[in-house]
């Protein structure tokens, strides 16, 4: 969604700012600008729709520069794409850009017409640098000002404001939109991820919500809610460019794929010793809690709610738990009989999806023994509103299509699967043989990570097709669930999943010479079963790629296309054989031609509901 970067400096800051946004494409947008103070009492914008090298070709042709910034790539909520919509708004000498929703921007409009303001876009964030410019009017400085609007302001926001009649000064705030403080040496910056700041500053401080940043090249200083100074603590990033740069690879999301046996190994480490998942990794807090639950939920989005998914099946199999999953837009606004001794999982990247965080807020009112992140992002606001965390460590991830982040999440669920399964039933002798089979992961996905070539082959079929089935059976049923999403987000072919047992029930009257068909199929005990649903595909002209283990009886044909994926164990299995839909979804996608990294319509991160 939108992101931000701003900085107070004594040095020309646009360049620094621009590549501040570049940065932050990941995250999906529209369109994209940025403001300047001159310094000679002068507001100076550029805005553009479309890429930020739009951006860059308008600030060569029209150059502008200032030592004081702000810069925003806005993914559109309220109005069209457009350069009126675009950030920063402009009041008068006052400057604003915004993430999130103001949701009383109505009423608050009206009241500011009536005042004779008029607006010159459609967005909820131009009546912020409205009510700021007003406040001002009325004699107020700026970080009093720019207080005095946002306690008016209902919703989810950052906010970064600056004004020309105080050219060195910067006011930044927080209140469930991600926001944080880059620290420098004679400057200071605000961005919506450390990402965005990577080479500029190391040392970062983690805004909390309802806290308003007052920011001068010297100096940060921050208030809570309350009003009151307040120290946050400093943390240090050891993120570098070479970390987070493409290398070798034509696109991010191709470099994570094949970044997952490292990012597995990674989330594995120190969590696995003598044949048991290790109870102090998920906390003291959490191993104290796990005596006590009798049930979990798990509640998350897109392809964190397809990892909790898998995980229904191992919860119920391995550690005999009742286990619910849910999406969070479904979970927060529906209401909850709440089973005594429930754990409540929720499962994000980016710990910063707005529903899976509201979700997360309303199960803290519901009576749940404990609250429970999985998350790759350790500052995020999920991570901190949780009672634990089981980080996944998959590093940074860029394509806005999930794929390491989804495998290093089984992983981890899979260890707490373990951990709450040793508390029911689940023998040493089976935890010791998952706790192996763990260990091989990471060579297990490197296996399949080898199908790349004969998926690119796959993919050459795809190309011309408008639609595709993926059918799976028991825990592989997710896996076919997060395909189908990946083929779909990124090459723009309409994809279904259904478990295969559900084909006669309406889907297969959509079979024809047309529609491919993609199947999971492991050696488990639903084999039989899968392998007769596919028969009834054949026998409609239906063309088949199935993946299989690699001692299933599987014969190949003109229509029936056959890939080894090694010999994965039951448990495994949904982990590995996830990796070669991720690469079949990437070479469709590049044949298609599409932005594979970021795809049309799309955001990395969900952060407005
Ligand atoms: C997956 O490829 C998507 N980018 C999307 O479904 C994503 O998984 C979802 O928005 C949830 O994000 P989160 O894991 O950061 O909460």
């Amino acid at each position: 969604m939108c992101g931000i970067v701003g900085s107070v400096s004594h040095r020309s800051i646009c360049s620094v700012l621009v590549e501040g946004l570049r940065r932050l494409e990941y995250r999906g947008y529209d369109s994209a600008g940025v403001a300047l103070l001159d310094g000679e009492g002068k507001l100076l914008r550029a805005r553009e729709t479309g890429k930020i090298r739009e951006l860059e070709q308008n600030l060569q042709a029209n150059p502008i520069d200032g030592k004081t910034g702000i810069a925003h790539t806005r993914w559109a909520t309220h109005g069209v794409p457009a350069e009126r919509n675009a950030h920063p708004h402009v009041c008068g000498g006052v400057a604003v850009v915004h993430n999130g929703i103001i949701e009383n921007h109505e009423p608050l409009r009206i009241e500011y017409q009536a005042k004779g303001y008029s607006f010159t876009s459609d967005t909820d964030t131009e009546v912020a640098a409205v009510m700021i410019h007003d406040y001002m009017q009325q004699g107020l400085g700026l970080f009093e000002a720019a207080t005095q609007a946002i306690a008016r302001l209902q919703g989810a926001y950052a906010l970064g404001v600056i004004c020309v009649s105080e050219p060195h000064r910067m006011v930044a705030a927080r209140n469930g939109s991600p926001l944080v403080v880059g620290l420098g040496e004679d400057e200071n910056f605000i961005a919506s991820d450390i990402y965005a700041l990577v080479g500029e500053t190391q040392r970062f401080v983690f805004l909390d919500d309802g806290d308003i940043a007052d920011l001068t090249p010297e100096n940060v200083r921050i208030y809570d809610k309350a009003g009151s100074a307040v120290e946050r603590p400093v943390t240090e990033s050891r993120m570098t460019l070479d970390a987070v740069e493409r290398g070798e690879y034509r696109h991010y999301m191709l470099k994570e794929i094949f970044e997952q046996p490292v990012a597995l190994e990674k989330t594995l480490d120190g969590r696995l010793a003598a044949g048991q998942v290790v109870d102090a990794a998920f906390g003291q807090a959490a191993a104290a809690a796990f005596d006590h639950i009798q049930a979990v939920q798990i509640v998350a989005c897109g392809t964190s709610f397809h990892a909790g998914s898998v995980a229904r099946y191992w919860f119920e199999s391995l550690a005999n738990l009742p286990c619910n999953v849910e999406v969070a837009s479904e979970f927060r606004y529906r209401k909850q009989v709440v089973r005594p001794g429930t754990l409540f999982v929720t499962i994000s990247q980016s710990g910063e999806t707005a529903d899976t965080l509201a979700a997360l807020k309303e199960a803290k009112q519901l009576g749940y023994v404990h609250t429970l992140a999985i998350c790759n992002v350790p500052q995020s606001s999920i991570v901190r509103d949780s009672d634990s965390v089981l980080l996944t460590r998959a590093g940074m991830e860029i394509g806005v299509a999930s794929t390491k982040a989804f495998t290093t999440q089984l992983a981890a669920l899979l260890m707490l699967v373990l951990a709450l399964g040793r508390r029911h039933g689940l023998t040493p002798e089976k935890e010791a043989a998952i706790v192996a089979q763990l260990q091989t992961l990471p060579q297990q996905v490197a296996g399949a990570l080898r199908l790349d070539a004969q998926l690119e082959q796959w993919a050459a079929r795809f190309g011309d097709k408008h639609h595709a089935l993926y059918l799976g059976r028991g825990s592989q049923y997710p896996v076919a669930m997060e395909g189908a999403l990946k083929l779909k987000e990124i090459s723009y072919i309409h994809a279904e999943a259904y478990a295969a047992g559900e084909l006669k029930h309406g889907p297969l009257a959509l079979i024809d010479a047309d529609m491919p068909v993609v199947a999971v199929a492991p050696n488990d005990e639903l084999l039989d079963k899968l392998k007769s649903n596919l028969q009834e595909v054949q026998a409609r002209g239906g063309e088949l790629y199935v993946l299989a283990d690699e001692d299933v009886d599987f014969t190949g044909s003109e229509r029936v296309h056959v890939l080894r994926v090694g010999k994965a164990a039951e448990e495994i299995a949904p982990i590995v054989f996830s990796v070669p839909l991720q690469l079949l979804a990437y070479h469709v996608a590049v044949i298609r031609g599409t932005d594979v990294d970021q795809p049309r319509n799309l955001a990395k991160s969900v952060t407005v509901e």
